[in-house]
């Protein structure tokens, strides 16, 4: 099959034939559809978070699922998925409690240094969170598989694998915004337009969009933003205070960046929430004032959108599919496999809402 790989850091991706195991004992090969051009594959690219090369990116997918190994019984061949990239355990003291994001065991049972999924040449080739969704075909832990409707097309579906499921579950799950309360949200990419429409849908009265593209705050009215903040026409931070009268009560940073993580924090109203949703670079340290204790301030980090997959992802495709999540819109442009590094330049360039890779036929 063919897939784009990435053989170092900073460099093109190159799309070269390899070779797919056959599933093993709770794994299923999946055929690719979709997948979405996401900011976290591009912190790989980039180098700012490590991966072991050469390696398949790709973990916001949706396919067809066209065989499956020994003992997998919630998917067949012929079932329409959403590829998760968590693929939670079920019985680890985190799932257990109903936080299958933050599963302690995960990834299958697959021994991938001695039984690699894929092989180019006689030579391994590792797959982003076990999906390695840039290519045609996906070998992953089942269990992180879940199936959709006819009714939903394949591109919305991978945006839920991935962005919709981050930024909707940061609002609904991790930070649990009220109806009537404040949002300020750093970064209208393709997490933060979600960040805005859950926002829009809990009720908040007021979105702040905070962006350093003009393109992207009028994206995020369509999406439901009150309010456009060009970060660049001075400080964003006491933008936001001054349109707000002392600061939002939930600030979310959907970038991945100290610098805007710290603004968020500071966005925050005395006993409000920053959640930190983007990828900041595991070495750098974010700071924030002394005085958290005496403006009860909170901050806490979203990872997967606090997601129970089985719960949020139906919830959310029944939102779609009834007219209160605009998914179509997210998706501002379509991509051939072959034109993946343009892909990613047009993410680069900020450029795009959401690009997705149109891989397969169903
Ligand atoms: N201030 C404000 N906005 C900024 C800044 C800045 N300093 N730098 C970049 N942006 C904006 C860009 O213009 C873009 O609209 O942030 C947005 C980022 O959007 P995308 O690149 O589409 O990123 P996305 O895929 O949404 O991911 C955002 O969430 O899941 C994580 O790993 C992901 O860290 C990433 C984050
Ligand atoms: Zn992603
Ligand atoms: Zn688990």
């Amino acid at each position: 099959m063919r897939a784009a790989v990435l053989n170092e850091a900073r460099s093109p991706m190159t799309i070269d034939e390899l070779t797919v195991a056959d599933p093993g004992p709770g794994e299923a090969l999946v055929k690719v559809i979709a997948a979405g051009v996401c900011h976290s594959d591009l912190h790989f690219i980039e180098g700012t978070y490590p991966a072991r090369m050469p390696t398949v990116l790709g973990h916001e997918v949706a396919g067809v699922v066209q065989e499956v190994g020994p003992g997998v019984t919630n998917v067949q061949a012929g079932n329409r998925v959403i590829i998760g990239f968590v693929q939670p355990c079920g019985h680890c003291e985190f799932c257990d409690a109903g936080r299958p994001n933050l599963c302690a065991v995960g990834g299958g049972v697959r021994d991938l240094r001695n039984d690699p999924a894929l092989l180019r040449g006689d030579d391994p080739v590792t797959a982003m969170t076990n999906v390695g969704g840039f290519a045609e075909l996906s070998l992953t832990p089942a269990s992180g598989l879940l199936k959709i409707p006819d009714a939903v097309g394949m591109d919305v579906a991978a945006l839920v694998g991935c962005s919709v499921m981050t930024g909707y579950g940061a609002v609904v799950n991790t930070a649990k915004v009220e109806p009537g309360t404040t949002v300020a949200v750093i970064g209208t990419g393709g997490v933060g337009l979600n960040i805005i429409q859950a926002a829009r849908l809990a009720g908040a009265r007021r979105i702040i969009a905070v962006d350093i593209a003009e393109h992207k705050l009028q994206y995020a009215r369509d999406f439901g933003a009150t309010d456009g903040v060009d970060a660049t026409a001075g400080d964003p931070v006491q933008q936001v205070h001054e349109l707000t009268g002392g600061g939002v009560d939930y600030a979310f940073e959907a970038i991945g960046l100290k610098q805007t993580a710290e603004q968020t924090y500071g966005m925050a109203r005395r006993g409000g929430t920053a959640v930190i949703v983007g990828m900041v670079p595991p070495a750098d340290q974010i700071e924030v004032s002394g005085m958290i204790w005496l403006e009860e301030k909170t901050l806490k980090g979203s990872f997967y959108g606090s997601g129970r997959f089985h719960t949020d992802m139906p919830r959310i495709l029944d939102l779609y599919l009834a007219g209160k999540l605009d998914l179509e819109g997210l998706v501002s442009k379509r991509f051939p496999l072959d034109e993946i590094n343009e892909a990613f330049d047009a993410l680069r360039s900020n450029e795009v809402a959401r690009s997705v890779l149109e891989i397969g036929a169903e």
